[in-house]
């Protein structure tokens, strides 16, 4: 049984269309599954036609309706066609998932600014791109969410990635702002945090390979890395009437690590 129906109501997200960058893969994949299981049609905007075509392959055989197109979230006029593209082929878009992200472990002063740049440019840029994109479909939806996935990092700076830190701080303030702004249009806008979750591209890239993993699960409260449907059920139940009063909120969801990796380190 798809692990969604065993927590929620089938059918909860009937009708419910949600545009997602980089769905192809790690969490984004289990977002699309969780939500697509309980009826939201889904739209995958990412760079990589491989990875895309499985995803989707996958959602469609489990009997959901799901597209692709290839986006790269740095340049505002792919995203302005992705988001126009998935209105259109669907109707609406009612929920803005942000997830496209990238990074990689580098000691600031040898870190260029290529580097920096374009990890800003990924993350917080394609980020505010797609929220401004989406903005006109998701002011006409009725039960309009955006969550853009963050990380606690982006609270107490981030060594080693302090790019991707700034980045996502970045996110969070973006986030307040449009909870306020973007309120009287009925659009709630939060973030999803989590910490270190097992067999994703970043635990793999900045902890698997570079031998952290047995230091990084002692420094999270619960001693255990999440998995991704922690994540994916945080973002269904902000999807999900449940949610319904909730907006300019960071969402937890780190086996408590944000209060142990401090002193750990
Ligand atoms: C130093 C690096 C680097 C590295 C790239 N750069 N990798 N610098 N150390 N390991 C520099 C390059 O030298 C270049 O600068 C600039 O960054 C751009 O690199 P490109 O390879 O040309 O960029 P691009 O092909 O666009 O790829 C973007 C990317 C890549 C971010 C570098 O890793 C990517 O596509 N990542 C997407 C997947 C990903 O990272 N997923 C993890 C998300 S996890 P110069 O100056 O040479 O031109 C996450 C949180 C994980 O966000 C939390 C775990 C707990
Ligand atoms: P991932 O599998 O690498 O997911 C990142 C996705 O972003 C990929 O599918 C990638 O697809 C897409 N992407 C990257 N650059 C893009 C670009 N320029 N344009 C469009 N799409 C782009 O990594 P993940 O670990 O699951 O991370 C997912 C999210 O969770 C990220 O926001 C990350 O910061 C956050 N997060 C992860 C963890 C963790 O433990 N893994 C912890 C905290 C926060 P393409 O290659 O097809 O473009």
């Amino acid at each position: 049984m798809n692990s969604a129906l065993e927590i929620f109501q089938p059918g909860l997200l009937d009708g419910r269309t949600v545009f997602i960058t980089g769905g192809g893969s790690g969490i984004g994949r289990g977002i699309c599954d969780m939500l697509g299981g309980l009826g939201a049609k889904i739209f995958i905007a990412s760079r990589n036609p491989e990875k895309l075509s499985v995803a989707v392959d996958g959602l469609r055989a489990d009997g959901v309706t799901a597209e692709f197109i290839i986006a790269d979230v740095r340049d505002y006029e792919q995203v302005e066609a992705a988001i126009a593209r998935c209105a259109e082929r669907f109707g609406g878009i009612d929920i803005l998932i942000n997830n496209a992200a990238g990074n990689f472990n580098c000691p600031t002063a040898e870190l260029s600014p290529n580097g920096w740049k374009t990890v800003i440019d990924i993350d917080l840029n394609g980020t505010f791109y797609c929220c401004k994109a989406a903005y006109p479909h998701l002011k006409a939806s009725g039960h309009a969410r955006i969550i853009s996935i963050t990380t606690t990092l982006a609270r107490s700076g981030w060594p080693q990635a302090a790019h991707a830190g700034a980045a996502k701080a970045g996110i969070q303030s973006l986030t307040n702002a449009l909870a306020v702004e973007w309120a009287p249009d009925g659009i709630l806008v939060n973030s999803v945090s989590p910490g270190p979750i097992a067999g994703t591209v970043g635990v793999d890239k900045l902890y698997i390979e570079t031998g952290q993993e047995e230091v990084m699960i002692s420094r999270v409260a619960l001693r255990r890395f999440g998995k991704v449907d922690d994540i994916a059920g945080a973002v269904t139940f902000l999807c999900s009437p449940a949610g319904n009063y909730v907006t300019g909120t960071e969402l937890v969801v780190d086996g408590g690590r944000q209060w142990t990796f401090a002193s750990a380190s």
